[in-house]
């Protein structure tokens, strides 16, 4: 069940949020540790978002890197990719943004609970999956069998490098990694993130979710039917160009679906016939991917 409260507080009034740690992570990548003023902001389940503001730049959708077990601070993550997320990662220790939040659904908790599950991400789709291995890990008796893919461009585009230490020692889950092109220093697997499949025993009685590049959704979506996992135990979070992030703008829309209230994240099975206002560049790339499977 969606944990969005979006129609119980004032959804247009940005709360403040202290920006208490700030890391430089990657070349395009920093990511920060926020303490909101409200603690309604912390009510999120994993895979919901934020819309994140900067006075004199504007609003942009990110979503939460951290998982709600953590009870005061937050983490997210943002990629400098133009004027909003430049002017954000430009900011310092002790400097404060904006948030209304969270918003979307999130990822179906209680689909997932006593069941297998994998994650896929890829890239910078380990950020709001992060906050959902981090949900697990502890609550781990709720949950079965734990695997986790993880796949990069190239080893200086990991993120979260501690924790990917840590779940190569961990025994609470399976996890694997590739990079697409190495470096002298990488040991580890090279190849798309398909290529794990190779490596790592899925039952198909598993429970998927995929985050990351829409090139990458297509391919995996085909290698996890081969499996025979079914199409309902899919799940993709979408990226979707909004606005308002509580329906009101009709920025994200799809036919009668709002990417932002309806998703960001959906089952395979609930997507997989949208054939109409594909014109996003995320959208439209994943239909053309997934239309002729
Ligand atoms: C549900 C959701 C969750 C997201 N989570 C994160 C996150 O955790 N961390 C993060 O860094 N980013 C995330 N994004 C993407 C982020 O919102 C965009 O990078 C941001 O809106 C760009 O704004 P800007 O003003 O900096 O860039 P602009 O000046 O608006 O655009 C710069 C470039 O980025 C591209 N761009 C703009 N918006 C998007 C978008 N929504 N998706 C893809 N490309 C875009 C533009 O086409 C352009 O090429 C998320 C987006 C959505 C919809
Ligand atoms: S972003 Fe405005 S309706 Fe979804």
């Amino acid at each position: 069940m969606s944990n969005c409260k979006c129609h119980e507080k004032d959804v247009f009034m940005p709360i403040e949020c202290e920006i208490v740690h700030v890391e430089q992570v990657t070349d395009t990548e920093k990511y920060y540790t926020l303490l909101p003023s409200d603690p309604s902001v912390m009510e999120f389940e994993p895979g919901q978002i934020l819309e994140v503001s900067l006075f004199g730049y504007g609003e942009i959708p990110i979503g939460y890197a951290s998982s709600p077990t953590r009870k005061k601070t937050f983490d997210i993550v943002v990629r400098s990719v133009g004027r909003v997320s430049t002017a954000i990662n430009n900011l310092k220790q002790g400097d404060s943004l904006f948030v209304r939040g969270p918003l979307g659904t999130g990822f179906p908790l209680d689909d997932l609970r006593d069941n297998n599950i994998l994650i896929v991400a890829g890239g910078i789709g380990l950020c709001p999956t992060r906050s959902l291995i981090k949900y697990i890990l502890d609550r781990r008796n709720e949950f079965k069998k734990f695997s986790l893919f993880f796949g990069a461009r190239s080893p200086s585009e990991q993120l979260f490098l501690q924790d990917l230490a840590h779940w190569r020692r961990s025994n609470d889950v399976d996890y694997f990694e590739t990079v697409d092109k190495a470096d002298a220093s990488w040991q580890g697997n090279v190849g798309v993130i398909t290529t794990l499949f190779d490596q790592a025993q899925i039952d198909p009685d598993t429970k998927v979710i995929v985050c990351g590049p829409p090139v990458m959704y297509k391919f995996v979506i085909q290698k996890l039917l081969d499996i025979g996992v079914t199409e309902d135990s899919i799940y993709l979070d979408l990226e979707r160009r909004m606005k308002c992030g509580i329906g009101k703008c009709g920025h994200c829309q799809i036919n009668d679906r709002y990417t932002c209230v309806d998703g960001a994240v959906f089952s395979f099975s609930e997507i997989k016939h949208l054939g109409e206002a594909f014109d996003d560049e995320p959208w439209r790339s994943l239909h053309a991917l997934i239309s002729p499977l």
